[in-house]
């Protein structure tokens, strides 16, 4: 297990937090600060122990290049408005950088310009990471959205800088996912959903040495069924995936894991169209699943009673449109009130839970999407077994 933040003395050093403040923002205002909130308590025990705060991050995809639609000022500027004073320096190395840190007295917190306007960063060029370095004495990694990632500021600063450890954010994630992994309380039911099956084959392939039920919601469930003989209609089907779905039945027998398949849809013309009622397996000529039904919903929600572990990833349903967010808002419902722990990962479940207004009585709501899904399948991730290297 990595240090924590808390094995460290932090005062009066120069501690670089990388975070992930890969939120989303439009027209300069964040529309959702989960990620924000959840590191706010590094960021307030490093100023609470004197230590000079920069913070360090990446927004979207800006692939090298200093572009203005990158920019993490209007994450700054959240920061002061909301929570404390933070200062934006428009750089993420070099002099600007140096400047303000030597401006900087004990307890005062800097967030620098996006990472991801230089290559190095996402190369881990060694050039890049000295550069970062340069400014920071000590290293915390409370950005667990992108542990998965090899870059400069997630893996190359902790190779360079022997101060280290996870901030608390980053250490609650390695809890509840590792409990997952290791040692879930039985039966441990996984909810799969999305569109692709492509996309989840690895973190399938793991639930199935790991789950005693796996459910299957959103478009990748039609490519199940088109497997078993169903009718599916237009629906979206990756023909190229049915020899992979044959694999996991094949595994889930021997594993003795049950799949779970939608049993009744919400089907439609077109995409998004007039919904229509499909009260059985097989979709109909000429339409396409767009929602697991009510009975499918409530034959979920009834095993997943049952369950002492919970995990769900990917939406049920084209959920983004009301006519279409019934099955995803049912089951983010239901496990509001489950009894069991419910581990929530990937934007999708969590902006459910989010909108069924249950993330209150949720375990824990990862705050990595591709994160969680690789410290599933890979039992760690790089960001954090770095850590623990001196
Ligand atoms: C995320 O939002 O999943 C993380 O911030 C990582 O972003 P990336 O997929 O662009 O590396």
């Amino acid at each position: 297990m990595a240090k924590c933040i808390k094995d460290l003395n932090l005062k009066g050093k120069r501690v670089f937090i990388r975070v992930d403040f890969n939120v989303p923002v439009k027209s300069g205002v964040v529309k959702d600060d989960t990620r924000i909130v959840e590191a706010m308590k590094t960021i307030r025990y490093a100023q609470g122990q004197g230590a000079k705060v920069i913070l360090a991050s990446h927004l979207g995809r800006p692939k090298g290049e200093k572009n203005p639609d990158y920019t993490l000022a209007p994450v700054a500027k959240y920061i002061t408005d909301k929570f404390m004073p933070v200062t934006f320096v428009e750089d993420c190395i070099g002099a600007p950088v140096a400047d303000a840190v030597a401006k900087m007295n004990d307890g005062d917190v800097i967030l620098l310009e996006n990472l991801r306007y230089y290559k190095g960063e996402e190369k881990n060029d060694p050039e890049f990471v000295k550069a970062l370095a340069a400014n920071a004495g000590v290293y915390i990694n409370d950005a667990f959205g992108t542990c998965h990632r090899k870059h400069a500021s997630t893996y190359g600063m902790a190779e360079l800088i022997h101060d280290k450890a996870a901030g608390f954010l980053v250490e609650k994630e390695i809890q509840y996912f590792s409990q997952l992994i290791k040692n879930p309380a039985r039966p441990f039911g996984a909810i799969v959903g999305g569109a692709k099956v492509s996309d989840k084959i690895g973190v399938i392939k793991s639930l199935l040495e790991l789950a005693d039920d796996i459910f299957v919601g959103g478009a990748m469930a039609y490519t199940f069924l088109k497997y078993q003989g169903h009718t599916v209609g237009t629906s979206m089907v990756e023909d190229d995936q049915l020899n992979v779905v044959e694999e996991i039945f094949a595994i889930a027998k021997k594993k003795q894991v049950k799949i779970m398949l939608p049993m009744d849809h919400v089907i439609s013309k077109e995409f998004c169209g007039e919904p229509c009622a499909c009260d059985c397996a097989d979709i109909p000529d000429g339409c396409m699943g767009l929602d697991i039904g009510p009975k499918t919903a409530d034959m979920y929600i009834h095993e997943l009673n049952r369950c002492k572990t919970i995990l769900w990833n990917g939406p049920m349903g084209v959920f983004e449109n009301p006519q279409y967010a019934n099955g995803t808002f049912s089951i983010a419902r239901a496990l509001g009130g489950a009894e069991g722990t419910v581990v929530v990962g990937g934007g999708d479940s969590v902006a459910a839970v989010n909108l069924a207004g249950v993330s209150d009585t949720i375990d824990h709501i990862s705050t990595g999407g591709g994160a969680s899904l690789e410290f599933i399948e890979f039992g760690s991730l790089p960001g954090i077994d770095i850590l623990d290297r001196n």
